[in-house]
């Protein structure tokens, strides 16, 4: 059975930062990834003027926008009917609705396969990782699975942190690291030589697709996976290159960010998991002493390098 799949796909939180990605990389798969991709999404974003580019692209290729309220029961089970496989995508604050997704799936005849919305931050990496805030939603979902589905069968796609994001600085946590191309400026945290492993958003596409093509290996599987690892400050180095310059590189002391990391929580500042996983990046919570992406048939070769990020920040299409 596991080797038909998949055959009818349907998307979840298509239009999203990662979503967008993930849906991009199954539309445009060579050789077709699944005869028939759908995205399921609301009526607002569905008629967002700022989302009709993507989805006229993706709709040329041949993919059907099913419209419908996240939270009615039967407007999912019409959109599973057919449907064997489920990529969802959606952001954390929609992280907990998949619990009544997952519920539906299991019920309907058709659905065998579920991708709950990961692509991050392993959430059971350590015996500390059940008490870290920012993991929570993911980790119930988790839960529910492991409690009730018996049928559907799920797969974890851990990418680790998105390499364009973690080059940006972000003006409202500027302790918290991050690259300035205009002022040459960088933040880094603790002595910068941390390694941490990284996945370029592009990659969490083409990794999604390598696992939906090889269910004989992703079904049920926690997947780890990552473009590269690399350290602060060897992303330093990379943009003095690219831009010719030296930059001014600022230092956040590990304990400083532990200490603002709290105040934010005690404050319900929603920055406060930027800091939460960050903290947790710096730390070391993104290495293995080897990833899954070899099953997946990727090599390194398969993945974007640093230069390839960097070079989209310093151009400003990052
Ligand atoms: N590794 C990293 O560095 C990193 C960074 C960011 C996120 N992530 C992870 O990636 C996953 C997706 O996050 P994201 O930032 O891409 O998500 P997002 O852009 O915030 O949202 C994705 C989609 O979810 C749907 N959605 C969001 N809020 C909703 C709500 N309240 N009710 C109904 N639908 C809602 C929307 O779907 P429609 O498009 O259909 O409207 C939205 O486009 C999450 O698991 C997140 O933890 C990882």
């Amino acid at each position: 059975m596991a080797s038909q799949l998949p055959s009818n796909v349907l998307i979840f939180g298509a239009t999203g930062a990662i979503g967008k990605y993930i849906t991009d990389a199954i539309v445009l798969a060579k050789p077709n990834v699944a005869s028939r991709v759908s995205i399921f999404t609301s009526p607002a974003t569905a008629s967002n003027p700022d989302k009709q580019t993507i989805l006229s692209s993706w709709k040329s290729r041949g993919l059907s926008v099913i419209t419908g309220d996240l939270s009615n029961a039967d407007d999912i089970r019409n959109a599973y009917n057919g449907i064997d496989t489920v990529v969802s995508c959606l952001g954390r604050n929609a992280l907990a609705s998949q619990i009544e997704l997952l519920k539906l799936a299991e019920e309907s005849s058709s659905v065998q396969w579920f991708f709950p919305s990961e692509y991050g931050t392993d959430i059971e990496y350590d015996a500390s990782s059940k008490d870290e805030k920012p993991h929570q939603n993911k980790l119930k979902v988790r839960e529910y699975i492991r409690e009730n589905l018996k049928k559907v069968k799920c797969t974890y796609v851990v990418t680790g942190p998105y390499i364009e994001m973690y080059l940006t600085l972000a003006p409202a946590a500027k302790e918290a690291g991050g690259y300035d191309v205009k002022s040459r400026k960088a933040v880094v945290i603790g002595n910068g030589d941390g390694k941490v492993g990284f996945t370029s958003m592009p990659d969490v596409g083409k990794l999604v697709v390598a696992a939906l093509r090889h269910p004989e290996v992703s079904m049920g599987k926690v997947l780890k996976v990552q473009s590269f690892v690399t350290t602060p400050n060897e992303i330093v180095a990379e943009f003095e290159k690219q831009t010719g310059s030296k930059w001014t590189v600022e230092h956040t002391p590990n304990q400083k960010i532990r200490e603002v990391e709290n105040e934010k929580w005690n404050a319900n500042d929603p920055i406060a998991t930027l800091y939460t996983l960050r903290r947790i990046w710096a730390e070391g919570g993104t290495l293995y002493d080897k990833t899954d992406n070899e099953i997946l048939g990727l090599t390194p070769g398969d993945m974007e390098p640093l230069s390839a990020a960097v070079e989209r920040a310093v151009s400003g299409k990052g």
